[in-house]
């Protein structure tokens, strides 16, 4: 029963695609009737819909387009968007979607790395959750109720505006959506305190494929499970999350201090990679960015040198960190010079790459942050990497075709160390030293960057986790292989991003979205 209408779903989507343009035009309009028709207030639904005939469909469709690697003419559009500002429009979406044969695809911050939340292979309307970012703050239980759609950086400074005691450990770009940070675990620079922002969630409410409202009580622990790091769009739409908010010193530190390879940043860096995960206190997090520069001291003759940045966020004052330093990293040589103390929130544009002093409310800006055209690949380590390995990396790096590469080092250990690889989805902890992401922009020479990259990806594979060699699924990448429609076709990377929880993704998918309604070319497939 379930198997044959799985297997009619199937052929409908398959007749779909090869659809006329005159018929998804019909299609649209019968979705579009059977929104007013079924809408609680047809008045206000019709306030929400946007087709391409539409003037402002265009414009909201770029509002969070992020990645312009799929901002392209022969990138498949929805054929309507959604902006809901009610939890019911949302059920008839998915009731008049699911009516019509359309995928849906629901999107918040917009930055997954493969364009899953705003682009498909077949027809399908965009639930844009850009208008639910109500935030509501409990001081008494430090926790908030927040609405699925919220930035980090909006949400962050929503909580500054009530305390600033009080933080939430998420990413460090302000752009990014909350939901899609969280439904794949979801880390920053408080991670070794205080876990990732899954394990900092105490509830939720979604709706499922057949209209259903549930929380975490009435959807039980295996969902409630499932959605804190493995890909909520797989299952369902998140509406809201209930937040456990970590308390943080009025004061805290943080700096940026900057070495190159002729700085001695190699030798440097093995000492960060023997320190930070497992040697620092819980209060600090240091990670370290890596890219290209030109420098005088470069004995290259095209001047070209590697950079590294240690940054640093510390949860106390700079009295406190120096004696740190000097203890556990005197080679740094970090001076009271190179610290800035302040409150937590203004760290925050720092992390998002703006200059020290700069005011928090650019985190409510959101078109303050550049976008491009971007690929991404990600490792994580569970030992240091020997200083022959390093040289080789960075002999590697020089040989950029365009030197636009950005690799993140990011320090795991601290209370990382604590949890179960099946804790949550995200199974990237137990041993785990750091994580590797490398970040290329793909404006000029695309082939020869896109090449270099998985040149670099090759060169780590000794010094990286094996079988599977993981990857964090927030840095989704298609290259680990892509299908949803079978186990064995989505083993090949679901065994990369989630190792053994995969198998519980997968039963947990079967039982709470048995038709599929809910799927991406990356998302949990059904049991068969
Ligand atoms: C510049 C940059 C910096 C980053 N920094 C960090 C970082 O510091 N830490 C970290 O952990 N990750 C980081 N990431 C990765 C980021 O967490 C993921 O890309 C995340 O998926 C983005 O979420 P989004 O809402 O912005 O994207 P979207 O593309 O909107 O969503 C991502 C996924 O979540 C789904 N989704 C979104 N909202 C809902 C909802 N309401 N219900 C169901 N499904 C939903 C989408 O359908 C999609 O599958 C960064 C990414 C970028 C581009
Ligand atoms: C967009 O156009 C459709 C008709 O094609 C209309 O029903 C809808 O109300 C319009 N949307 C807005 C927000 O005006
Ligand atoms: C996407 O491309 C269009 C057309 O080239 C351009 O007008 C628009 O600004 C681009 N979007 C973004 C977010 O840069
Ligand atoms: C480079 O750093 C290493 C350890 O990190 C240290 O032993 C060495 O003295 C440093 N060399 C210079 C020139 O600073
Ligand atoms: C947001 O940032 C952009 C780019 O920096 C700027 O042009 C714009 O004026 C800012 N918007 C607001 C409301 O501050």
């Amino acid at each position: 029963m379930a198997t044959s209408s799985i297997l009619c779903s199937f052929i409908l989507l398959i007749l779909f695609s090869s659809f006329s343009l005159q018929t998804s035009a019909d299609s649209t309009q019968r979705f579009i009737q059977c929104l007013t028709k079924y809408a609680k207030n047809s008045e206000s639904i019709s306030q929400v819909v946007f087709t391409p005939a539409n003037a402002s469909y265009n414009p909201i469709l770029q509002l969070n387009l992020q990645n312009l690697r799929f901002n392209t003419s022969g990138t498949r559009k929805p054929l309507a968007i959604v902006t809901p500002i009610e939890e019911t429009q949302i059920q008839t979406v998915i009731y008049c979607a699911r009516k019509n044969s359309m995928n849906v695809r629901t999107r918040g911050g917009g930055h997954d790395f493969e364009g899953v939340s705003y682009t498909a292979e077949v027809p399908f309307v965009l639930l844009d959750m850009i208008n639910f970012n109500r935030v509501n703050i409990d001081l008494k239980t430090s926790t908030a109720w927040v609405q699925s759609g919220i930035s980090l950086g909006e949400f962050y400074y929503r909580i500054s505006q009530k305390s600033d005691v009080l933080a939430f450990p998420a990413g460090l770009l302000s752009s990014v959506g909350l939901t899609g940070l969280l439904g794949g675990g979801g880390y920053g620079m408080l991670k070794r305190k205080y876990a990732l922002s899954a394990d900092n969630t105490l509830d939720a409410r979604i709706v499922d494929y057949n209209g259903k409202i549930l929380d975490r009580k009435s959807m039980g622990e295996d969902l409630f499970w499932a959605i804190r790091g493995g890909d909520p769009a797989s299952f369902c739409v998140v509406l809201e999350l209930k937040l456990q908010l970590v308390p943080v010193p009025k004061s805290v530190t943080y700096f940026a201090v900057q070495r190159t390879l002729e700085q001695n940043g190699s030798a440097l860096f093995q000492k960060w990679q023997a320190t930070a995960a497992n040697v620092f206190p819980r209060d600090l997090d240091v990670r370290v960015v890596v890219d290209t520069i030109t420098s005088n001291s470069s004995p290259r003759q095209d001047k070209k040198t590697v950079r590294f940045v240690f940054q640093c966020l510390y949860l106390g004052k700079i009295d406190t960190l120096l004696p740190i330093m000097q203890k556990y990293f005197p080679e740094l040589g970090l001076v009271r010079d190179d610290c800035t103390e302040t409150s937590w929130i203004k760290t925050a544009p720092m992390f998002s790459g703006f200059p020290v002093g700069t005011d928090p409310t650019i985190l409510l800006n959101k078109t303050a942050i550049p976008r491009n055209s971007v690929k991404i690949k990600s490792s994580f380590t569970t030992q240091p990497i020997s200083l022959e390995g390093l040289n080789g990396i960075w002999d590697l790096w020089l040989k950029q075709p365009v030197q636009t590469t950005l690799i993140q080092y990011t320090p795991f250990g601290g209370i990382m160390n604590e949890f179960a690889e099946s804790a949550l989805p995200f199974p990237h902890r137990p041993g785990v030293l750091y994580m590797i992401n490398m970040a290329v922009t793909l404006a000029q020479n695309e082939e020869a960057t896109l090449q270099w990259i998985n040149d670099l990806f090759k060169y780590y594979a000794p010094y990286v986790t094996k079988n599977p060699r993981t990857s964090y699924v927030n840095y989704r990448d298609a290259d680990l292989g892509i299908g949803s429609r079978t186990f064995q076709q989505a083993s090949i990377w679901g065994k990369k991003y989630y190792k053994n929880n995969f198998d519980r993704l997968v039963k947990i998918k079967s039982v709470v979205d048995p038709l599929n309604f809910f799927n991406h070319k990356q998302s949990i497939p059904l049991l068969m």
